[in-house]
């Protein structure tokens, strides 16, 4: 877990390189969607657009069908799901249908002076729909209003480990590893 920009993706990324995970981004997912102009795609393409999250029903279906084609005893890194309560209330019912269960929650601890340079960085660069500096603004707002309750109900449960995702992305990538082994 981590607010836009956090560096989910690219940490997700290296467990899958490195050590043989699965990344499960929801974000991605989406995307792929809109790009190959599925049904799914246009349907949640206003919500990437405008930096809002999609219903939760529309996203906890797509998290069921992706699951069912992953193999039992991988290793699942979950990125950007879930994002709100009732998604982790689902999760929770959701990986016991597949026999899993969460093992732990990471979350990237960047500050938002850092983030606003590395989307500003990637609009020029790559032009994301989303990395425009009204949408990046509203992204942080739903984030705070509907994610940060996430990280709290997972503190709760004593299984939330904290990374300093400020550095190298190899740097990054060892702490990432020390937490998940801890
Ligand atoms: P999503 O794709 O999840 O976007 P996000 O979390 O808003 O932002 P990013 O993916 O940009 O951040 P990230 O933390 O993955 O960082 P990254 O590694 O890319 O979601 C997009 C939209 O989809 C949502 O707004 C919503 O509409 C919908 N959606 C997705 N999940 C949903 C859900 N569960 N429920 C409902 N709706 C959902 O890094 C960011 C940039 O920084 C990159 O350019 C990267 O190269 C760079 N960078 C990374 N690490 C470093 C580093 N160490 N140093 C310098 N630069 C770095
Ligand atoms: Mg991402």
């Amino acid at each position: 877990m981590g607010p836009p920009g956090s560096g989910k993706g690219t940490q997700a990324q290296t467990l899958v390189r490195d050590h043989g995970w699965v990344q499960l981004s929801t974000g991605d997912l989406f995307r792929d969607h809109i790009g190959r102009g599925t049904e799914l795609g246009k349907k949640v393409k206003g919500y990437l657009d405008r930096g809002e999250y999609v219903p939760d029903a529309i996203t906890v279906d797509m998290v069921r069908q992706r699951l069912r084609e992953i193999p039992a005893g991988t290793r699942i890194i979950f990125d950007g799901f879930p994002r709100t309560v009732a998604q982790a209330d689902a999760l929770d019912a959701l990986l016991g249908e597949f026999g899993r269960r969460v093992d732990g929650v990471v979350f990237f601890e960047v500050p938002r002076a850092e983030i606003l340079a590395r989307l500003n960085k990637r609009a020029r660069e790559q032009g994301r729909s989303d990395d425009t500096p009204e949408v990046i603004g509203t992204r942080f707002d739903v984030y705070e209003k509907q994610t940060r309750p996430v990280v709290d109900h997972y503190q709760a449960k004593g299984i939330v480990r904290p990374v300093d995702g400020v550095g190298t992305v190899d740097d990054i990538a060892k702490r990432l590893r020390a937490a998940a082994e801890r």
